[in-house]
């Protein structure tokens, strides 16, 4: 399908969708009950998304928040509200009719906020040409969108252009476990259900860095639908566009603290858990955002860290027989690799097949925030007890 057929059909959908109000995609988890309280219904109805971009303690107050294709404007509301009246939302959407419900609540939400106007502005545009000028967004949003544009990777420029230096996404989208193949890719109806456009989570990253942001990490993430075999998940990411100049820091070492015993950065630098790495001033500007910050010790001097010190931390898989039964484990940042204390090397975005030891490692604290799961088995299995190293390690 031709680019500007695929557009239109998306669209045409859409203003179907929201004049009938019919219901479409994924469970958000929004907490409706709440919302409810300061949202008109004819929006809620209307809550096309994928996850809560706008709902998870990363909006600030004052802050200007941008969301791509906006829809009825349930993600703008929100974030108008904690915004608070000092700062400013913009939802853009290329669909008229969801344009109209969207400025026609605007003021009501305000009325309702308590707010003497409204703080949020709905344009008409494109996710690949962004009606906003350079570097004017504090925090950029969307929900379920970039998978419907045919061009992501101008969609990820116009996202780099239009964030301010220092600036950060909160993005959640439907992400396949492998390659949509041609058929479904070709599906007029797919595109609208956010299957056919659908990226690998590698190649979602990839773009994303392509385009300058960094520390593309992980906030959640569900399962969506499987096709022939193709997981469809839902996931939401944050990365950011690190200030134009780096500040001034003492910092010139960075120790990985763990759980991973070892991991490259997306500047490619390697770390080893516990020794002191050089790092450059970007990197240090790099690792001191959430969540790596968390991840390292940063410091003027070489430190290296041990056991013995609460700084250091480590996941081992119990002595015990595995069992597999479909598991596999995707790395989503905010490293490229990383690996385990069980010889297990992730490479983000790429889905390796884990047995239930791991799982119970992957899901204990320090890692589960960095990984999303899915169960490839599509008939049950015996899950056999397979012992598959003399000292118990896993397979
Ligand atoms: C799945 S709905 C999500 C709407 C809203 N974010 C929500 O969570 O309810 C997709 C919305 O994105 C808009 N949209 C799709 N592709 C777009 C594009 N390339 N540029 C601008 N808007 C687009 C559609 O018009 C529709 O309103």
């Amino acid at each position: 399908m031709a680019i500007d057929e695929i557009t239109q059909k998306v669209s045409d959908r859409y203003a179907r969708a929201a004049s009938t109000g019919e219901q479409m995609c994924c469970p958000t988890s929004y907490d409706f009950a709440d919302l409810k309280s300061f949202i008109p219904e004819e929006v809620l109805k209307i809550s096309y998304g994928c996850g809560t971009p706008a709902g998870l303690k990363t909006v600030s107050h004052g802050e200007t928040v941008l969301d791509i294709g906006s829809g009825g404007g349930i993600d703008c509301f929100e974030a108008s509200r904690l915004v608070g009246p000092t700062g400013r939302v913009i939802g853009i959407d290329m669909t008229d009719t969801m344009l109209a419900i969207a400025r026609k609540n605007a003021p009501l939400v305000a009325t309702n906020l308590g707010y003497p106007m409204s703080n949020v502005e709905f344009r008409k545009g494109m996710a690949d040409a962004i009606p906003v000028i350079d570097g004017a967004i504090d925090l950029i949003i969307s929900n379920c969108v970039i998978n419907l544009a045919p061009d992501k990777r101008k969609v990820f420029r116009e996202m780099f252009r239009v964030a301010k230096p220092g600036g950060r996404f909160t993005i959640s989208d439907i992400v396949a476990d492998q390659p949509v193949p041609q058929y479904l890719v070709h599906d007029t109806d797919k595109w609208g259900d956010c299957l056919s456009g659908a990226l690998t989570l590698t190649d979602y990253i990839a773009g994303m860095v392509g385009a300058g942001f960094l520390g593309i990490h992980l906030i959640k993430s569900s399962p969506w639908q499987v096709i022939d075999g193709i997981h469809f998940f839902s996931v939401t990411l944050t990365g950011y566009k690190l200030p134009a100049n780096t500040p001034v820091s003492t910092v010139r070492y960075a120790t990985l603290r763990g759980p991973f015993s070892r991991v490259v950065d997306e500047l490619g630098t390697t770390y080893l858990r516990g020794i002191p790495q050089p790092i450059t001033a970007e990197t240090v500007c790099l690792l001191s955002q959430a969540p790596l910050a968390a991840q390292f010790v940063l410091s003027p001097d070489p430190l290296w860290l041990d056991r013995a010190d609460d700084r250091w931390s480590a996941v081992y898989p119990i002595d015990a027989p595995c069992t597999w039964s479909g598991h596999f484990a995707i790395l989503a940042g905010p490293f490229v690799e990383a690996a385990d204390d069980d010889h297990h090397v992730y490479h983000r975005g790429e889905p390796l097949e884990i047995c239930s030891k791991t799982l119970n490692v992957l899901e204990a604290g320090g890692y589960a925030p960095h990984f999303a799961i899915i169960n490839r088995a599509g008939q049950s299995v015996s899950a056999n007890s397979v012992t598959c190293a003399p000292n118990g390690g896993c397979c």
